[in-house]
């Protein structure tokens, strides 16, 4: 049968007291709302429906028009009258309809796996999972007859002092069978708050003598909605919490989980070892058999096996295996070190090849530059790579030395076994083995070629 999720994003989040749209607001690097989308998507298969309102365009523009079909709901009368905006979109294409908040990041994809089983395994139009709990959060309460029966769910507000006490609480998440859903949506009355209450549907079902089911969370925690910023602080705990357990368990090691910050899309290999204050941001992948941190930032950067990344930086960079960095490196953009590459301390690279075994210890910048092999960056070397109006590249050739304190005003070639003298100003190209020294940099002998 096929599955559709609609998620609720259209409700204002007054209480984060912020410009941005509530589930705009960002969770371990993404939004409220992807993290939603994502879960959804990973149960279904497919893009789901999404009910905006409030931000409703910039909430669109975020996510991008492929990562939902979008519903306007306008004005905002209610998650009822939220879910009835989705019935032209799905009336005619599902039979499940899986209700979602974009404003309940936590909830897994099992645990709405789980929803739709027990849905699928009677005969009843609603399956819903309850909590149990002494703290109330002002969820709705679940009533039930004698027999246990589910009769009805009342909102806090609209509680008697006896259903206050009830501790089964509804967390919103549904499953209904669509063609009950659909015209139900549309008996739902009106509330004393004037809002359609999609919980009342529940109260519809049982007095048609239809049976409502429930399904109790195993792990309250999933359940946290987010209506401020406290609540964004501990779904931010809680979710890093589960990433990085779930990393451990894949054979990471974390000196101090508390202080690691891994976004979900990164990934690891095994026996890598995080040392705290570690971020790996966006679509980061690190090989095995590393040492991360402390205090490092590594940004939508690929890493191989067995390397040392010590207090330093990467952004959109690119380090291949046994490559040793830090401490205080910055790789930027387009920064390629290959295997065997040892970048030390006070070190910026951009857009630049480092071939295998070169070396750049200290101080130095290389921007739009071409490495070779067992090359060695003397300290304070610097591609002088931008002339105030363009970019231009410098290529240094396998097993050059580069004297310390040398520039390197580009365009320029240094060829293959030549040396720079200390404090030299190259401003045109070095055949290969050849010494040039001074400012500007001549060439004042040949060297011996290896045999
Ligand atoms: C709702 C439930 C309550 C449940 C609680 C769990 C109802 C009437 N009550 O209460 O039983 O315990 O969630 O968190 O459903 N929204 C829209 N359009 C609207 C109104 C809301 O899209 O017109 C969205 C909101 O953005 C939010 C979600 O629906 O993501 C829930 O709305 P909210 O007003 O927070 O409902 P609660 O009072 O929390
Ligand atoms: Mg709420």
């Amino acid at each position: 049968m096929n599955i559709s999720a609609v998620i609720l994003a259209a409700g204002q989040g007054t209480r984060m007291r912020s410009n941005l749209p509530k589930v705009l607001h960002p969770l371990a690097g993404r939004s409220l709302a992807w993290h939603a989308l994502e879960t959804a998507r990973q149960v279904t298969g497919a893009p789901p429906v999404m009910v905006v309102g409030h931000g409703a365009e910039a909430v669109r523009s975020t996510l991008g028009e492929d990562a939902a079909e979008y519903v306007l709901q306008s004005p905002q009368l209610g998650t009822g009258h939220a879910v009835l905006q989705a019935e032209p979109v799905l009336r005619a294409r599902s039979g499940l309809v899986l209700v979602t908040y974009a404003d309940m990041p936590l909830v897994t994809a099992e645990t709405l796996r789980q929803l739709i089983t027990a849905h699928q395994a009677h005969n009843g139009p609603i399956t819903m999972l309850t909590v149990i709990t002494t703290d109330p959060r002002g969820f709705g309460r679940i009533v039930r007859n004698a027999a246990g029966q589910v009769l009805a769910i009342v909102e806090e507000a609209l509680a008697t002092s006896e259903q206050l006490a009830i501790r089964e609480l509804n967390t919103g998440l549904f499953c209904f069978t669509a063609d009950w859903l659909w015209p139900a949506l549309h008996r739902i009355p009106l509330s004393p708050k004037g809002e359609y209450y999609l919980t009342d549907l529940v109260g519809l079902a049982a007095a048609d003598g239809l049976s409502v089911q429930t399904l109790v969370v195993e792990d309250p925690t999933e359940m946290i909605g987010i209506n401020t910023r406290i609540h964004l602080a501990e779904a931010e705990a809680l979710l890093r919490r589960r990433i990085n357990q779930a990393w451990m368990l894949q054979g990471v090691t974390m000196i101090n989980p508390e202080a690691t910050y891994i976004d979900p899309g990164v990934t690891i290999g095994s026996d890598t070892t995080i040392w705290p204050n570690t971020y790996l941001h966006g679509e980061t992948h690190i090989g095995s058999g590393c040492e991360l941190g402390p205090d490092t930032i590594i940004h939508d950067s690929q890493v191989g096996d067995h390397s040392t990344i010590l207090a330093s930086v990467l952004d959109e960079a690119h380090v291949e295996d046994h490559v040793e960095i830090g401490p205080f490196a910055r790789l930027r953009k387009g920064a390629h070190l290959a295997s065997g590459v040892h970048m030390g301390n006070f070190g910026e690279v951009k857009n630049s090849y480092l071939g295998p075994g070169a070396k750049m210890g200290h101080f130095s910048y290389l921007g739009d530059a071409t490495i070779g092999p067992d090359v060695n960056i003397g300290a304070g070397t610097i591609t002088c790579n931008y002339d105030g109006t363009y970019k231009h590249p410098t290529e240094v050739g396998e097993g050059a030395f580069i004297g310390s304190d040398t520039m390197l005003v580009a365009p320029v070639k240094i060829g293959a076994g030549a040396r720079t003298g200390a404090g030299s100003v190259v401003t045109k190209d070095v055949p290969p083995y050849s010494l040039a020294v001074g400012v500007p940099a001549r060439v004042i002998r040949k060297l011996e070629r290896p045999d």
